[in-house]
């Protein structure tokens, strides 16, 4: 991606203003936004200015817009250099977008670039006649019909050095090109050997129901060969065990759930749960009237706070230093992205600074 500025300033128009036309098409833009929000309409007003001054942006144009959108110049330039929709430079009458990404280099596009090159010149200048400039761009999204470029509005497709030769020919000539692929197929279909939906059987209505009436004759054959009446007789007389629970429903209820719970009488909540809601010392609520320590509502908090001891948070009388010669410990090492932080003692008998 190459570095976008503006044009040099002598080839930069000294004013800009929207056409009547186009004045109509801002106003209808910016109202769709409610009141300060007026710069959303700033991509397609940018739009419309470069397709008033054919085909680029000059700098009175990005800032007639900044200006009429309430918007600093900069935050205007900013879209405008941002993306390659936008040209900062004058353009040939034939405007390429050349695509040089991956699936078109590997079909070809190398030889469309070197041709480009030897015709028009480097990018992003305009050929001698005015007739064409090119620029290479990113995946255009016609890969399957690569390599291609975009000319204007139109994509042109399956392009080889001959046909693109012959493009630009009938281009600079003025003659009436057409858009799409360039080889002689139709969109994106198979490049040659087209078989796919060329099966009479598809449109004659054989292929429908086919597999039903396979079934029936199935059927029909066994019942004429006695195979069915053999096979229904043997398994009355020799049923295979079901395996436990195959498919079956469960008789016992083996889990302690609420709904049990509450058909054998007792309520939803069992008894191991309302010990655990009754231990107050995991309670995160005011556990003020039970005497316990008041939550501290200042940020002198850290010391105050009551933990579990080995509830991972560091004591003021725990060293954190291992002292050498000392065992490696038999604690599972944190795995929690802390343990490169060195650890922080607090003395609660030492104010903050
Ligand atoms: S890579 Fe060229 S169109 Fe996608």
């Amino acid at each position: 991606m190459a570095v976008r500025r503006l044009a040099p300033d002598d080839i930069q128009p000294k004013s800009f203003a929207f056409s009547p036309e186009n004045e109509i098409f801002a106003q209808e833009q910016i109202a769709k936004y409610p009141p300060g929000r007026q710069a959303s309409a700033v991509i397609p007003l940018l739009w419309r200015a470069q397709e008033q001054t054919g085909g680029w942006l000059p700098r009175k144009a990005i800032e007639a817009i900044a200006v009429r959108l309430d918007m600093p110049d900069i935050r205007v330039l900013e879209v405008a250099t941002f993306y390659t929709m936008f040209n900062l430079d004058p353009v040939g009458k034939h405007f390429i977008q050349f695509c040089g990404t991956t699936p078109c280099a590997l079909r070809g596009a190398g030889e469309i670039k070197k041709i480009l090159e030897r015709r028009v010149g480097e990018q992003s200048h305009v050929s001698a006649d005015g007739n064409f400039s090119w620029l290479e761009v990113e995946c255009l999204g016609a890969c399957c019909n690569a390599p291609m470029v975009q000319i204007n509005h139109d994509y042109y497709e399956d392009l080889a050095p001959e046909n693109f030769e012959k493009l630009l020919d009938d281009l600079a000539a003025g003659r009436p090109v057409k858009p799409g692929p360039q080889s002689g197929r139709r969109s994106s279909e198979p490049a040659d050997a087209v078989k796919t939906l060329t099966d009479p059987a598809l449109y004659d209505g054989s292929v429908v129901g086919a597999w039903r009436k396979r079934f029936e004759e199935e059927a029909i054959k066994a019942v004429e060969t006695g195979e069915a009446a053999n096979a229904t007789a043997t398994a009355a007389a020799n049923p295979k065990p079901a395996k436990p629970d195959a498919g079956r429903a469960i008789g016992t209820e083996s889990a302690d759930t609420p709904a049990k719970r509450v058909k054998e009488g007792d309520a939803p909540v069992s008894a191991a749960e309302r010990k655990d809601a009754a231990d107050q010392t995991r309670a995160s609520v005011d556990q003020t009237s039970k005497g316990a320590v008041p939550t501290p509502q200042s940020d002198k908090s850290y010391g105050a706070t009551p933990s579990k001891p080995g509830s991972g948070q560091a004591t003021p009388d725990a060293p954190t230093t291992p002292v050498a010669g000392t065992p490696p410990s038999d604690a599972p090492a944190r795995r929690d992205g802390s343990e490169s932080k060195p650890d922080v003692v607090v003395d609660p008998t030492k104010k903050p600074s």
